[in-house]
Parts: C-alpha cells; sequence; structure tokens
C-alpha cells in the first residue's frame, strides 16, 4: 500500500497507472516517429519524472534537451506571465521536436514556449503532456500527446508542485484544500 503524504487528500493516479499510460505514449511515438531521431524537450521543472520516465521506454534513437519557464510562482493559478529561467542548450533548426511538459492547464506555458519554439525552424514541433486539464484553458494548444485528462482538482507529486514541494512523491495526487486556502 502506498503511504499517503499528510497534506494528500487522495490518490488520483498510482504509481503503477502511471507506468502502463507512460509506456502506451512512448509506444505511440516509437510508432509516428519510426526512422526518425527525436528530440524531447523537458519543460523544467514540472517534466522531470515524467521526461525521465518516458525516454527510458521510448526505443528509437533521440535526443534530450531541458528548458526551463516559470509562470505559477508560489500560487495555485497561472500568473499568464511566462519567463524563461533557462533556454536549451543545442539548437532545434531541422529537429523533430516533442515537447515534454507535466501538465497543460491555461495553456499560457505551452502557447508562449511554442512561438519560441516555432520561431527557430524546427522541421516539426509536437507537444506531450501527461495532465491536460481543458476546462482551465484560456489559449488553444494543439496537442498530440496526452496521458489523462482531469477535472480541476489541484494536482501534485511526479514532478507537479505546489510551492515547490511534492514534486518527489511517487503518485499523483489531490492537495488537500486546507494547504492553500490560507
Ligand atoms: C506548471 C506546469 C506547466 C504549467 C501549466 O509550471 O508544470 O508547465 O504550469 O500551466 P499553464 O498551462 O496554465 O501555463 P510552473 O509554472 O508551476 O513551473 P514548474 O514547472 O517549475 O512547477
Ligand atoms: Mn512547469
Ligand atoms: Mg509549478
Amino acid at each position: 500500500e502506498q503511504i499517503l503524504d499528510k497534506d494528500v487528500e487522495r490518490v488520483l493516479f498510482s504509481q503503477e497507472e502511471l507506468a502502463r499510460r507512460v509506456s502506451e505514449i512512448a509506444a505511440e511515438i516509437d510508432r509516428d516517429y519510426a526512422g526518425k531521431e527525436p528530440l524531447l524537450v523537458s519543460v523544467l521543472r514540472g517534466s522531470f519524472v515524467f521526461m525521465a520516465d518516458l525516454v527510458r521506454q521510448i526505443h528509437l534513437p533521440c535526443t534530450v534537451d531541458f528548458m526551463a519557464v516559470s509562470s505559477y510562482g508560489a500560487g495555485t493559478a497561472s500568473s499568464g506571465q511566462v519567463k524563461i529561467v533557462k533556454d536549451l542548450s543545442e539548437h532545434i533548426e531541422g529537429k523533430d521536436v516533442i515537447v515534454v511538459e507535466d501538465i497543460l492547464d491555461s495553456g499560457n506555458t505551452l502557447s508562449y514556449l511554442l512561438q519560441i519554439l516555432q520561431a527557430r525552424r524546427p522541421a516539426s514541433v509536437r507537444l506531450c503532456t501527461l495532465l491536460d486539464k481543458p476546462s482551465r484553458r484560456t489559449k488553444p494548444v494543439e496537442l498530440h500527446y496526452a496521458g489523462f485528462s482531469i477535472p480541476d482538482y489541484f494536482v501534485v507529486g511526479y514532478g507537479l508542485d505546489y510551492a515547490e514541494k511534492y514534486r518527489n512523491l511517487p503518485y499523483i495526487g489531490v492537495l488537500k484544500p486546507c494547504v492553500y486556502e490560507k
């Protein structure tokens, strides 16, 4: 049995459910990019756990790079202002890029990021997110790979934080409202 963190109300996706879905997404990527060598771009910090699990299930040759952006700060809603904290290390011109995110919420982060990446003339860009909260979308974003669609719960774990905590939880859980209602 999973021991629940005291701030977590309930588990939404267990370690086993996450592992199963991640390998299904990896299989889709293997199929779609056969004969190519995709570049996976992890959007730090939230996507680091998903990225690490995903790449280990991809059997094609691929490369990885990292970009850090932040818009949430310590709140539970996007500030609307996206900041590039760390840019990619490599050029992406002519590459088949897959942007890897932990969650697509308002769409602010990804729509901004996509603009920046498109301007660098990659051969293609697709978006891969583990979680999708369609009810919160204010900026339309075209998603190619999505793990789970979820209602508007504030979730943590498996890379997702609240005020930088809980990223280390191996499952995705719903945070107790008393933690952020102060
Ligand atoms: C979170 C999450 C996504 C983004 C999604 O990142 O990891 O990157 O917000 O929200 P949006 O669709 O409304 O833009 P955050 O800004 O909290 O930074 P972090 O990844 O370092 O936690
Ligand atoms: Mn993020
Ligand atoms: Mg965050």
